[in-house]
Order: structure tokens, then C-alpha cells, then sequence
């Protein structure tokens, strides 16, 4: 089959590409950057370099595709993460009503239809295909953003650690901690991009006519055991992921030069964790979990952790 990944050399799109190309379809791989023309390449795929916020190269991409997998890069520099999102669906769902493509896997998220502000999937009614949207759980790759603050390291790092350790972390020297105003003993869903890919690849050849739903997780834990399994690997087994309120958490990311928009949005999505309706969801869909575990991951992390 001829089949379209965007997300570039992504979390996700990398190992989906690998699988596809196994399975012997011919794939294109949209980046928006053309140093990476050379890697995608090397798998297998043909690279089309341009930018999803560019319908006419979207339109010309999507030509004679039996299916897309179509996803929306997280952008942290975007004031309005709905806009953004609203923006970039469009100019999906043009090119892929113009050149009448039949399969489109869209990625989501397990709590899209509980955010207020943005319900992605919405904006994709108007497409002609079939459509499957996927509902990953927190990616375990979200770690790499928290290195810091594991570490301990720079101002809010230390500051922040001081303030919910005490001086039991200034005493101990053993610095560092998660937080969120989803943490403590939040009951989460965590997911593997490539347990993500395995899923995306099985609904993308799937010629069916439905819409469907498709929720993907790997390993249910608590924040704190999670946190637990990522310090053990880096050698800080007392790691904690701490719950702050949804006021303290939208106070930090201002802190942190977030846009009032996106930290609103942001404190949303962890607050709809926070409440567990997703993970009532998740369980209401009987999905079967993916093989790799959060030890698994752990491993990973240590290395890109101790390089940094
Ligand atoms: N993190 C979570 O816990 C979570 C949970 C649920 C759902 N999700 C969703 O999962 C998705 C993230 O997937 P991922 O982790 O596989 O992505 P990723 O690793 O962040 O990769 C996305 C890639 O998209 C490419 N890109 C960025 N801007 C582009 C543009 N304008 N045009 C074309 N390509 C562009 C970039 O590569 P180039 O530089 O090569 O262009 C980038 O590496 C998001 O839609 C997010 O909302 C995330």
C-alpha cells in the first residue's frame, strides 16, 4: 500500500516507519527539515519535505495514498494551543478531502474529549474517510523533559526541590523530584511511542468504512511508582512525583515563561488525569496493553539521563 506518516524521525513516526517498511508498503515521511531527508532515507521511505501549516505541499504529499497517519506536533511556543491545533486540522482535512484518500489514523489523546478548551478530534468531522483516532496514555518519553528537575538542577530545580522536601533534601543532598497537578498517587495510564507505532500500523491497513476510537497504553501505575522505576534507574530510588494544585502548577508554568494560554490548557489536561475520567475510559475500552514496559524504558532514559 502507499502510505503517508507525518511526525518526521518522531517519537512515534521512526519505529512506524520501520514496521511499515517491513511489511513492504511504500511510505513517505513528511519532515519539515531537510537534514533529515538523508535518515529517512536509510529506513527505507521516501522523504517529502515541508510543513504541515502548508496545505497546497499537504495536498501534493497525500496524492494517490491509500491511507495517512496524520498528527499535530505538541508546539510549546504557540500562545494558543487550540488555535494551533484548529489550524493545522484544517489544512489536514483539505488535502485529504481534496485528493479523496480513504484511510486517515489521526493521533489524539485519552483525554481529547474531556478538555474544555480544544477537542482536536472535532475538527476533523468533515473528512470523507474512514477514521480512527488513537488515545495514547502519557508517553514515557514526557521523562526527557523532566531531566532538570530529576537532576535537581538550575534554580527552579532547587528551589522547587527545597520547597516540597524541606530540608531533608537540603540535609541529604538527595535533590530532585517530578511534579504536576496530576502526581502522588494518581492512578495513570503510561504508553511507549513504539507500542503507539505497533498500533498505529495495524489500524492504517485496515480497509474498513467505520470511524473508530482506539485507546493504547503499555503499563498502568501510580505517578509515584513511576517515579520510582525512572529514579532507581538513574540511581535516585527516592525520587517522589509530587501533586500540586491546579493554582500552584499554572503559577509554575508562568514561572517558567509559559504562555497564559497554553499553561491553562496544559493545568486542563492534568486536572482531567487528576479526576481519573480517563482512566475510567481507557478501562470501559478493554484495550490490550502494549510489551513494553516502564523498566524497559528505564533503561533508555538512564543513558540519554547520565549523557546530559
Ligand atoms: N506526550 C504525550 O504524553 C502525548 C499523549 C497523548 C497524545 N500525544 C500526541 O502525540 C503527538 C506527538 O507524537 P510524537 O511524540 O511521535 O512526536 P515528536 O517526537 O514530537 O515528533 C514530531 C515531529 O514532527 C515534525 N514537525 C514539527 N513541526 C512540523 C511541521 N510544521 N511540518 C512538518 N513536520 C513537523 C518534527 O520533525 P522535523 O523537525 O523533522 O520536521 C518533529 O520531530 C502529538 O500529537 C501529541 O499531542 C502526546
Amino acid at each position: 500500500m502507499k502510505l503517508v506518516v507525518t511526525g518526521s524521525l518522531g517519537n512515534i513516526s521512526q519505529p512506524l516507519t520501520e514496521i511499515l517498511v517491513t511489511l513492504e508498503h511504500e511510505v513517505t515521511v513528511i519532515s519539515s527539515d531537510v537534514k533529515k531527508q538523508t535518515a529517512i532515507e536509510a529506513l527505507g521511505a521516501s522523504a517529502a519535505i515541508g510543513s504541515i501549516a502548508d496545505v497546497d505541499f499537504l495536498t501534493a504529499a497525500f496524492q494517490g495514498a491509500d491511507a495517512v497517519y496524520a498528527m499535530i506536533p505538541l508546539s510549546f511556543t504557540e500562545p494558543d494551543l487550540g488555535k494551533y491545533l484548529r489550524r493545522i486540522a484544517k489544512n489536514y482535512v483539505q488535502a485529504l478531502n481534496t485528493t479523496k484518500v480513504k484511510r486517515v489514523v489521526v493521533m489524539s489523546g485519552w483525554v481529547a474529549d474531556l478538555i474544555k478548551s480544544e477537542n482536536l478530534e472535532n475538527e476533523f468531522n468533515s473528512l470523507e474517510a474512514s477514521v480512527t483516532f488513537m488515545r495514547p496514555g502519557s508517553f514515557y518519553t514526557n521523562f526527557y523533559q523532566h531531566v532538570d528537575m530529576i537532576k535537581g538542577r538550575g534554580l527552579m530545580g532547587k528551589l522547587l526541590t527545597l520547597r516540597y522536601s524541606g530540608f531533608w533534601a537540603l540535609l541529604t543532598g538527595k535533590t530532585g523530584l517530578l511534579m504536576g497537578n496530576c502526581g502522588g498517587d494518581d492512578r495513570i495510564i503510561f504508553v511507549s511511542p513504539k507500542d503507539i507505532a505497533v498500533a498505529v500500523a495495524e489500524e492504517l491497513v485496515l480497509m474498513t468504512e467505520q470511524s473508530t476510537i482506539r485507546y493504547v497504553g503499555s503499563e498502568e501505575l501510580t505517578c509515584n511508582e513511576a517515579a520510582r522505576i525512572i529514579g532507581t534507574a538513574v540511581g535516585k530510588p527516592w525520587l517522589k512525583w509530587v501533586l500540586l494544585s491546579d493554582k500552584a502548577m499554572l503559577q509554575g508554568l508562568k514561572m517558567a515563561k509559559v504562555p497564559e494560554k497554553l499553561a491553562e490548557t496544559l493545568v486542563e489536561m492534568q486536572a482531567a488525569m487528576h479526576s481519573g475520567k480517563p482512566l475510567e475510559n481507557f478501562h470501559r475500552n478493554h484495550p490490550k496493553m502494549g510489551n513494553v514496559k516502564l523498566t524497559n524504558f528505564a533503561q533508555e532514559f538512564a543513558r540519554v539521563y547520565h549523557q546530559n
